[in-house]
């Protein structure tokens, strides 16, 4: 398992909603909270390791006691007005920028064990938690970003743009082709 970057489709398609929580479902979710703890995020959904699936993880130190897993999300209420804050992502290496977000949410999900379960969030947590249910929906924070930052992070952008386009060049060239 390994973090899937901008601009790979997956990221920009909405991903399935889970049947239930089975035992291969959940041996998935604890590699996804190895590889967030590994990579020092703070939130890590399903389709930044390329599978299409309403889950993902947040914590809001970055350690893995305290990572939380959510199936089938949904943001039921919004509070607070809104505020801009920093964001980063980890299918987005080195691009940071202000994104606005509400400042408490509450939101549904269930857990790894396939139980419901509702918690309020507020700040930084709340941030998260709102950044990672987009994932879920392929909204990627640079589309919110603060238009200066989007500007600033644009060589960036284009950079991984060409990344991505180089690797796929790479895996249909008939040079990479492993030969029988
Ligand atoms: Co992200």
């Amino acid at each position: 398992m390994k973090i899937v970057t901008y601009p790979d489709p997956i990221l920009l398609q909405a991903a399935r909603s889970l049947d239930g929580v089975d035992d291969g479902v959940r041996a998935k979710i604890e590699e996804m909270k190895q590889l967030m703890v590994l990579e020092d995020g703070v939130g890590l959904a399903a389709p930044q390791v390329g599978w299409s699936a309403k889950i993902f993880l947040a914590s809001e130190d970055g350690l893995l006691e305290n990572t939380q897993v959510f199936v089938n999300p949904k943001i039921v209420e919004e509070r607070g007005g809104q505020e801009w804050g920093e964001e980063g992502c980890l299918s987005f290496p080195g691009i940071f920028g202000e994104v606005r977000r509400h400042v408490e949410v509450e939101i549904e999900a269930l857990d790894e064990n396939g139980q419901p379960f509702r918690q309020v969030a507020e700040g930084f947590f709340a941030r998260v938690l709102q950044h990672e249910t987009d994932h879920l929906n392929g909204r990627l924070f640079v589309t919110k970003m603060r238009p200066a930052d989007r500007a600033a992070n644009r060589k960036l952008l284009d950079e991984l743009r060409e990344r991505h386009e180089a690797r796929q060049n790479e895996a249909s060239s008939p040079g990479s082709w492993p030969g029988a």
